[in-house]
């Protein structure tokens, strides 16, 4: 992608008080996205991909707190906006989407009423044109015959179709950004994959990019221009997903792409295969994050300190102590 980004984190550092501890949940988060590109963000469960999207727009949960970093977005630092600055931001400009659509639809009030009072927050149009509205973002969505539908309430609703008015809500204002957490782990897979093809659909008609979250380096694939690949909280490979696929260079990422079955079902591609678990965010300190779980550690190195980027390609990011030293052969296990 060439076109200037439209949005710019960087060193973005998310924490919750955990007992009289401290617990990093993302540390060091930096990256751009352009115009019209898809960035995937991929990574195990605990790895704080949520954490980092929500925490883009100032809504980390519970105690956790942005303590570091920046976010650009149309000149201004995102977490420096006052509320009704982001506010205003939220929805119209950037959107999300869960994995869960019961959490972005309210099950009291019809299909109609809801993508409604999406456009009240934030567009001062007559009647006319907000039902004009609905009924567009429905059909781009294919939702069927939604002129009548749009009454019905959630639980009338398939799983597949929630998600669609979930994507409708997202886009009613048309924004920049729309950030898909997760947003097609729970639907079946033939589901899953129409609404992958219409969220690229979407995109490429409309023009708005998309940070894409998922576990599945497949699913990535098929979806995303880049990815970001994050273990315990923090980034360690990004590039071009075709390049980071055929190419990885982190330890981290070789395990993913070993540990990922073929030719089965997208579902099977998840990836936690690699032996041993996310290690405790509260002291995980200045090692290399992947250094308890890593086959090709380096000794006295990467307990110790936290690698910087290296350049591994094109475009091509890694941050390993192991690459820095021996190259892409230093990294390659389990292939
Ligand atoms: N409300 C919270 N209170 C305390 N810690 C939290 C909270 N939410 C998240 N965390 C911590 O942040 C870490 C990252 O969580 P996050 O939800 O971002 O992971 P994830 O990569 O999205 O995982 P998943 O794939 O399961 O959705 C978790 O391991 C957890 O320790
Ligand atoms: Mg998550």
């Amino acid at each position: 992608m060439t076109s200037a980004p439209v949005l710019s984190v960087r060193g973005l550092r998310i924490e919750f008080p955990v007992g009289g501890d401290r617990l990093v949940a993302a540390r060091d988060v930096s990256f751009e996205l352009a115009g019209g590109e898809c960035l995937a963000i991929v990574g195990e469960s605990g790895s704080g991909k949520s954490v980092t999207c929500l925490g883009l727009l100032g809504l980390v949960p519970g105690q956790g707190r942005v303590v570091a970093g920046e976010v650009i977005f149309e000149g201004d630092d995102l977490l420096k906006l006052p509320f009704e600055g982001l506010r205003q931001v939220r929805g119209e400009k950037i959107a999300m989407i869960f994995q869960d659509p019961s959490s972005a639809l309210n099950p009291l009030f019809t299909i109609e009423r809801q993508i409604r009072d999406v456009l009240d927050v934030h567009k001062d149009w007559p009647a006319k044109r907000k039902r004009d509205r609905i009924l567009e973002v429905l059909g781009a969505v294919g939702f069927p015959d939604p002129a009548r539908r749009m009454k019905s309430y959630p639980h009338e609703l398939s799983g597949g179709l929630r998600q669609r008015v979930a994507i409708a809500l997202a886009l009613a204002c048309a924004p920049r950004i729309v950030i898909a957490d997760e947003a097609t782990t729970n639907l079946d897979v033939s589901v899953q994959a129409q609404i992958i093809e219409l969220l690229v659909g979407l995109k490429d008609d409309l023009e708005f990019s998309v940070i894409f979250v998922t576990h599945d380096l497949a699913l990535a694939q098929h979806i995303a221009d880049r990815v970001m690949v994050m273990y315990a909280g923090h980034p360690v490979e990004v590039g071009p997903v075709a390049e980071v696929m055929a190419n990885p260079a982190h330890p981290y990422t070789v395990g993913l792409l070993g540990s990922a079955p073929t030719g089965e079902s997208h579902r099977a591609h998840r990836l936690a295969a690699i032996p041993g678990s996310i290690p405790d965010l509260r002291t995980i300190g200045a090692a290399a994050p992947f250094a308890g779980r890593c086959p090709v550690r380096v000794e006295g190195i990467c307990d110790r300190v936290k690698p910087a980027w290296t350049s591994c390609g094109a475009d091509h990011l890694v941050a390993c102590h192991r690459y820095e030293r021996d190259g892409r052969e230093g990294t390659t296990w389990n292939r």
